[in-house]
């Protein structure tokens, strides 16, 4: 992947359709620092960016100069960078920026950075004077693939992750490939473990095409990024179409999340990333699966080779069946207290169901350190 480009190009959109609530999804090079980028939002005087104190350096004065020439006023709020400040401390400081700025309710917040800035802009914009519209500019292979697509936001609770949150549609996704280039190799893997996610819950091929451009992708090779970009919103984007608040469907999207927010909330946040804990998760989900007796054991190491060579751990930290237990039981997929999982039922189909507790023991002993 080459350095920043000057000019810029879509290579791909995506939409998103929902209604009045649709929005597209635009792939590309040099997008982020271009004025044209921005032509089309809702009209208002003011924006107000958010990002975090990594990703301030690179990318804040570039978004800010494209951002100039269509609002009056561009302000701007910094966060601490981490998972451990997804919390209402750090969310207030978006308020604090809004209202310190007096900001009024056609005010557009624009989202810099990975998930974590995404998520907590999205509520920020969710929640201020009940809802503004807010713009997605992910900067991590994780967020452009998928935390910044279809409408989540959330802060984290020490009993739970992301168990603090409002559904809020962005009215745009801006996915500047140049980006990733600043991203370091710990998060480059951590997004692929999402990316990795959307074969065996809906797309086979595109598992068969991760495979073989494995090598490519970590080595962030354009052509191979873009195409796993674009195929995993296409796939979120089909999902999301059909269950944007998550009665049914939408769930298959969180393969590998009930046992990765467990590990995430048990470890204490940042320990692990969100996407290597997925990663492991779905290593977990699919030793469940095989328990099941929904898929056989040659799935399930092909696909565990796949996350490991990746750059992804593929056993997770040793917190004892009770705590891993504990933990689930707050998932946001519980109902009545029994934990519900995002299963495999067949090479490229996913379904949600609970599991009886000896496998899941059975299950956290196999695949913990
Ligand atoms: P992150 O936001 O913490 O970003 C990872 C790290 O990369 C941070 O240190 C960040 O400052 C840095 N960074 C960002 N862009 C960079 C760049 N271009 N160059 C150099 N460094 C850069 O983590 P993430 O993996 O992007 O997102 C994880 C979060 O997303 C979790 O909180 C998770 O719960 C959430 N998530 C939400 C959804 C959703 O649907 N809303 C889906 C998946 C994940
Ligand atoms: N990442 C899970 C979802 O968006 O539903």
């Amino acid at each position: 992947m080459s350095a920043a480009s000057h000019e810029p190009s879509v290579l791909h959109e995506v939409a998103i359709d929902l209604g009045d609530r649709s929005y597209p999804i635009r792939i590309g090079t040099g997008l982020l620092g271009a004025f044209g980028t921005w032509s089309g939002l809702p009209r208002s005087a003011a924006a107000l960016v958010v990002t975090n104190d990594t990703v301030a350096p690179l990318y804040l004065e570039a978004l800010c100069l494209a951002l100039r020439p269509h609002y009056a006023t561009v302000h701007k709020v910094v966060l601490p960078d981490g998972e451990a400040h997804k919390d209402w401390q750090t969310l207030n400081r978006i308020f604090d920026g809004l209202l310190g700025h007096a900001c009024d309710r056609k005010t557009v917040l624009f989202a810099l950075g990975g998930g974590v800035v995404g998520d907590m802009t999205g509520f920020a914009a969710a929640c201020y004077m009940r809802g503004v519209p807010f713009v997605q500019v992910p900067t991590t292979l994780l967020a452009q693939v998928d935390s910044s697509v279809g409408g989540k936001t959330a802060i984290n609770h020490p009993l739970g992750k992301n168990m603090v949150g409002a559904f809020h549609q962005p009215a745009l996704v801006v996915c500047d490939l140049d980006t990733l280039v600043t991203l370091p190799d710990r998060e480059f893997s951590a997004g692929l473990a999402e990316v990795i996610k959307y074969g065996p819950i809906a797309d086979m091929a595109f598992l068969d095409w991760i495979e073989a451009h494995l090598g490519e992708l970590l080595r962030r090779e354009s052509q191979a990024v873009a195409h796993a970009v674009r195929r995993s919103c296409e796939i979120k984007a089909w999902v999301v179409g059909q269950d944007e608040r998550e009665a049914g469907l939408r769930a298959i999207l969180n393969f590998g999340h009930t046992f990765g927010h467990a590990i995430e909330a048990g470890l204490g946040y940042g320990e692990w990333l969100h996407g290597e804990a997925v990663g492991c998760g779905m290593v977990m989900a699919l030793q469940l699966s095989q328990r099941l007796g929904l898929v056989d054991a040659g799935f399930v190491e092909r696909l565990t080779r796949l996350i490991e060579a990746a750059g992804l751990p593929v056993r997770g930290p040793a917190l004892g069946p009770d705590r891993y237990l504990e933990l689930m039981r707050l998932d946001k997929k519980s109902e009545a207290g029994d934990i519900r999982f995002v299963v495999i039922e067949a090479p490229g189909r996913a379904g949600v169901r609970a599991a009886p507790e000896a496998l899941v023991r059975d299950v956290v002993r196999h695949c913990t350190a």
